[in-house]
């Protein structure tokens, strides 16, 4: 396995590769790497031969410094954990210098009002910060395809959006969100949670399965209530926003139709640790 930190180094090994007709697959991540991860590695060589995974922790994505100080960096054990899977992985841990050279600013961009949801709406300046780094990373790489986790749903629909807006020639592949047996999803956050809080987390995916089953037979507008009286029975987690939106434009819906699907997204704190999950309704 190759690990490099040049985005020339890296663009000249996938020429090659790609001269010997290999297709390429495109994991990015911010490390501290999980089964969540591996499992975007594993779908990845389904469909490609050379997987190449970016491990970065882009600071421009960032709207709290405090997070992005205490944000694991685990390189070592990121490349053993990989040696496991496959050889055919190229991992790429750039610099911030070999990124931004020395101007760490987002680019602006509209996602169609995407961005303006959500965690849009709860982390100033994310989207700019997650687009920069992803079109960066998506024109050094020049993968075939490129896999994001459903996860971060909102993320996965901006990603697709910015791939069309601006021709980037990638298929963009969707993932299922990996858990734990007991529910939580799998998160490089959930290893900075505290015991009691790491014993409360599966709260969130039992209530937005509950929320689900609700879904089915009330209005989204009762189902909301119910999720936010039963977060404000809860003292260790603080509900920051529960929402049901509509997939395609991930605006909050008013009325339910019968064509179009819906998901429930829900942002949590557990003390100082902000944790994202959310769920297919239809
Ligand atoms: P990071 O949080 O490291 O996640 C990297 C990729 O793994 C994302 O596509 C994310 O959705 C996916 N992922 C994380 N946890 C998952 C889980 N439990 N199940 C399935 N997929 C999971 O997302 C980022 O990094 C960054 O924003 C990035 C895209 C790398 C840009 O900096």
């Amino acid at each position: 396995m190759v690990v490099l930190d040049s985005k020339d180094q890296l663009s000249n090994k996938v020429k090659a590769l790609k001269a010997k007709n290999n297709k390429i697959g495109f994991v990015p991540t911010m490390g501290a790497l999980h089964l969540g991860h591996l499992s975007l590695v594993e779908t990845a060589f389904n469909k490609t031969d050379v997987v190449v995974v970016s491990i970065f922790v882009n600071p421009t994505q960032f709207d709290n410094t405090e997070d992005l100080k205490k944000y694991p960096r685990t390189l070592d054990k990121d490349v053993a954990l990989l040696e496991t899977l496959s050889k055919n992985i190229i991992v790429y841990a750039p610099s911030i210098q070999d990124i931004y050279s020395n101007n760490v600013i987002s680019e602006s961009f509209s996602f169609d009002g995407l961005e303006h949801q959500m965690e849009g709406k709860f982390r100033d300046g994310h989207f700019n910060g997650v687009g920069t780094i992803v079109k960066n990373l998506l024109e050094i790489v020049t993968p075939d395809y490129a896999f994001f986790g459903e996860k971060d749903f909102q993320q996965l629909q901006i990603i697709k959006k910015l791939v069309e807006k601006n021709h980037i020639p990638v298929k963009i592949i969707g993932c299922k969100i990996h858990r734990e047996t007991n529910g939580l999803a799998m998160s490089s956050r959930n290893t900075r949670l505290t015991e009691a809080h790491k014993n409360e987390a599966p709260f969130i995916y039992k209530t937005l399965k509950e929320a689900k089953r609700k879904f089915g037979i009330e209005s989204a507008g009762k189902v909301t209530k119910w999720v936010t009286k039963e977060f404000a029975k809860n003292n260790l987690l603080d509900l920051e926003y529960f929402i049901i939106a509509d997939t395609k434009t991930l605006k909050t819906v008013k009325r339910k139709h019968n064509k179009n699907t819906y998901r429930a997204f829900i942002a949590v704190y557990a003390g100082k640790i902000r944790l994202i999950d959310n769920i297919a309704l239809n």
